[in-house]
């Protein structure tokens, strides 16, 4: 599995993100769709991704309970998407539900990865909003080891955790880590955030970058610049 960066497609239109990947030419990067793109156009919008010729993170963050999660899965398998997730405070056996749900008759699945804490979430808010006291490193590590006991293929995580992650389930267990900044650029509402040549070092193994690309005034430049930063 080669490290790669994944740009977030936070747009609320098809229109909007085909013209936003029109600017990359001939170069199909790998791109995340949300809740805001996805609720809005629905399967459309992968078809249209997948048609041409884009890898996609479906990024629905489930997390119910696991017979929901399972059947919702069921309906994301048919579909063509590389990688999808879940919450891991969803439980092991949320996360156990999904993995059945997403599983193919042949065997086969796109990556299933779960959601750690949010790098919007600083410990600050964690100790105060969800009632959780540990430093949020072994947190992450934590609701990582579930992540992989359930069966899953690796978490989101902030680069900052990557090492944490790595170290408790393996270099094989993939981290995503959104979070990700220019050093030069505004952090928006992240908290926990590094440089793609940061998260290199951390050992992330892809990027999820949003904003620093799509807002960018020259969103390939920023886009290769990324790429260099973090994959060369
Ligand atoms: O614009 P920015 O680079 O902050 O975008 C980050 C993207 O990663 C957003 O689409 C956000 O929903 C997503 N994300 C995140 N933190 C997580 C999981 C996903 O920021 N823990």
């Amino acid at each position: 599995m080669g490290k790669d960066v994944i740009i977030a497609c936070d747009f609320n239109s098809k229109e909007e993100t085909l013209s936003f990947l029109g600017r990359f030419g001939e170069r199909r990067p790998f791109v995340k769709i949300g809740m805001e793109l996805y609720y809005a156009e629905g399967p459309v919008i992968v078809r249209a991704l997948k048609e041409r010729g884009h890898k996609v993170f479906l990024d629905l963050k489930l997390h119910d309970i696991p017979n929901t999660v399972k059947k919702a899965m069921k309906v994301l398998s048919d579909m063509d998407i590389d990688m999808c997730n879940v919450h891991a405070a969803g439980t092991i056996d949320m996360m156990k539900a999904a993995i059945e749900g997403l599983t193919k008759e042949d065997g086969s699945r796109p990556l299933l990865i779960a959601v750690t804490q949010l790098t919007s979430t600083t410990q600050e808010r964690m100790e105060s909003d969800i009632m959780i006291n540990e430093p949020m490193k072994k947190v992450v590590a934590h609701y990582a080891d579930n992540a992989r006991a359930a069966g899953l293929d690796g978490v989101v995580c902030s680069p900052l955790e990557s090492p944490e992650v790595h170290e408790t389930c393996g270099e094989g267990f993939l981290t995503v880590t959104p979070g990700v900044r220019f050093a030069d650029d505004d952090k928006g509402d992240q908290a926990r955030v590094t440089t793609p040549a940061k998260a290199k070092e951390l050992g992330s193994d892809y990027i999820v970058v949003g904003r620093s690309i799509t807002k960018a005034a020259d969103p390939l430049a920023a886009y290769e610049r990324c790429m260099a930063e973090f994959t060369d």
